[in-house]
């Protein structure tokens, strides 16, 4: 005779990130070595390689930016879905039965297993998890099914939804933001305004895909996408749509630096607490 099942916690807050959090201390240290980069190089060594900073990185950028998703048209229709991670957060876009794009916390409310583990796919009414079986319903993420728990007194499925995430859609393009308040999606206006006339939600079919996995920190990825000396020697195809302050980033000298160097071009987009 088995004793009864215990029940999960249904505490109504989105699943914790795991990671350091950052501390006073840490953020005045890297304060201290943002200062030594000289303008237009590129930044000290450790904001490449240093795993605090990295977890600050995913703290203070990605788990509260608006971050490109996947295109509607990846999942046309009803049960198809892409998962993707998001640092710590796996999460699963899906549509309903009513045509509409949801995203969820691809993690089951039983004890935490992974729902949906292939990058895409289509499903008929629910998603299912497959350690215990748990199912959810793909139009609000509600559980439809709890093994060994239906009839439990004192268990109440509504307490038991997948979390949901706020995802915004504009011009074809899903984005989700997986902060507990999410700002305000403000960059989906210009995204229509350009590419509503391509009618990308409805006309456009994915037609080859191919995923590119780079062992590097993204910051160093970013770089070298947006420099346009690799545009005119390995893309030269490609059009001019650098910055002109692009063109001349350098690699940090690794001799002693002097001088005042200013961070001031940092500042548009680095946290507040590493630009001040
Ligand atoms: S972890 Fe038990 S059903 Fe998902």
């Amino acid at each position: 005779m088995f004793p009864p099942p215990t029940f999960p916690s249904a505490t109504p807050s989105a699943p914790p990130a795991p990671g350091v959090p950052a501390t006073s201390d840490s953020l005045s240290r890297w304060s201290g070595e943002l200062a030594t980069r000289l303008p237009n190089h590129g930044l000290p060594g450790s904001f490449y390689n240093d795993p605090d900073l990295y977890q600050i990185d995913l703290e203070a950028i990605w788990y509260k930016e608006w971050v490109f998703a996947g295109h509607d048209a990846e999942i046309l229709e009803a049960g198809e879905y892409i998962t993707i991670q998001l640092g710590a957060y796996p999460i699963i876009l899906i549509r309903g039965r009513d045509g509409e794009v949801r995203a969820f916390h691809n993690v089951c409310r039983h004890r935490g297993f992974k729902i949906c583990d292939a990058p895409k796919g289509k499903v008929k009414r629910r998603l299912a998890c497959p350690y215990h079986q748990w199912t959810y319903d793909i139009n609000d993420g509600s559980l439809s099914f709890a093994r060994d728990f239906n009839k439990e007194e004192g268990f109440s499925k509504e307490h038991y939804s997948l979390k949901p995430v706020a995802l915004e859609r504009a011009g074809g393009y899903m984005f989700i933001n997986v902060a507990e308040e999410p700002r305000p999606f403000t960059e989906g206006g210009a995204l229509d305004r350009y590419l509503a006339p391509f009618q990308l939600e409805k006309q456009a079919k994915v037609a080859h895909q191919t995923n590119h996995v780079l062992k590097g920190n993204w910051k160093m990825v970013w770089e070298n996408n947006r420099q346009r000396t690799n545009a005119c020697c390995k893309h030269a195809s490609k059009p001019n749509t650098h910055r002109p302050n692009h063109n001349t980033t350098l690699a940090q000298p690794t001799a002693k630096l002097t001088g005042s160097p200013t961070t001031s071009s940092l500042s548009d987009f680095l946290p507040s607490f590493l630009s001040a």
